[in-house]
């Protein structure tokens, strides 16, 4: 069914700017304060109203995030998984799930991508809801080390890939919903020089044959891309501070599953009693449940 949009969350590829921890654990994997990186991901889509969602890795990373949240049904969640045996670009993370997408609509979720926003659940529901194409945007100080959205006429004229000329601030994040067609566009795509798909392209392809829209977080909302040691350190402060100021967690997959109302305050007291919870966190989730 079409409203019920589901989710797809990319942990492929180890991350070669990790090694050498990353010949060891999965980039996805490393904690970000005492949560891994992607449950940050998990929850945004969570927050979006999305509750179906494939994670799409390699074998390894597969089986130790099953073992820790299996099929997601104690966060009122559906979770499948799906094996990339190699980074060969984001859009084979779709490709890949195709079964999973069946005829829904989906949003697709970068792994090591960070949002924080006062309203981000409502503005992500909203965005779910409608039946559009839309990419999520975000004026950068450094443009060039992203996807670089050109308008004209406010319309997206092309995004580029990583350009090293200046052309805009606006640069797409990780965050992409999509309309189910946008499964038949990817026979149209090429591997890139640097011999991957690129979402880009896929991106250019609907902005041509279909619509495509994107949603400009507002000044005051957060967006990280921790995919870099420098920056997942910067992550890492800024979830520290902010938590720390306003008492409130952040990417708490517990939390974001009562609070959405996917499970209920006796699920969550159950899940208190018998997850692996840190003591902090276990302070905080029961004065949730008072
Ligand atoms: O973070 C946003 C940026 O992500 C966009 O602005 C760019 O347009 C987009 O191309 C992408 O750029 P990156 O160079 O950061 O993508 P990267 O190859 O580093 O992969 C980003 C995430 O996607 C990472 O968490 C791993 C996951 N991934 C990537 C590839 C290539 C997969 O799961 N499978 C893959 O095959």
């Amino acid at each position: 069914n079409k409203i019920m949009r589901k989710g797809i969350i990319l942990l492929g590829g180890m991350g070669k700017r990790f090694l050498p921890a990353t010949s060891i654990i999965n980039k996805h994997l490393i904690p970000i304060v005492d949560r891994p990186m992607f449950h940050f991901s998990l929850s945004t889509l969570m927050l979006a109203g999305i509750k179906v969602i494939n994670i799409v890795s390699n074998n390894e990373t597969i089986k130790l995030i099953k073992k820790s949240l299996g099929n997601g049904n104690k966060y009122g969640l559906n979770l499948s998984y799906t094996i990339q045996e190699k980074p060969r670009g984001i859009p084979e993370g779709i490709s890949l799930s195709k079964k999973f997408i069946g005829k829904s609509n989906f949003a697709l979720m970068l792994g090591d991508n960070f949002f924080y926003s006062s309203n981000l659940s409502n503005t992500l529901t909203k965005i779910s809801r409608s039946h559009k194409n839309t990419l999520v945007t975000y004026k950068v100080s450094n443009p060039s080390e992203f996807g670089v959205l050109i308008q004209k006429r406010n319309k997206i004229k092309k995004i580029i890939e990583k350009p090293k000329k200046f052309y805009s601030d606006l640069v797409v994040t990780g965050l992409y919903f999509y309309e189910n067609e946008v499964v038949n566009l990817l026979k149209y795509i090429k591997p890139s020089r640097r011999k991957e798909l690129e979402i880009t392209d896929l991106n250019n392809i609907i902005n041509k044959k279909k619509k495509l829209y994107h949603y400009e977080l507002e000044r005051g909302s957060v967006w990280l891309d921790s995919g870099t040691p420098e920056n997942h350190i910067k992550t890492t402060e800024f979830v520290r501070i902010i938590e720390e100021r306003t008492n409130k967690k952040i990417g708490l997959i517990e939390e974001v599953a009562f609070q959405k109302g996917f499970i209920s305050k006796n699920s969550l007291k159950k899940i208190i009693k018998t997850t692996n919870v840190s003591n902090t966190n276990l302070i905080y989730l029961k004065k949730i449940v008072k």
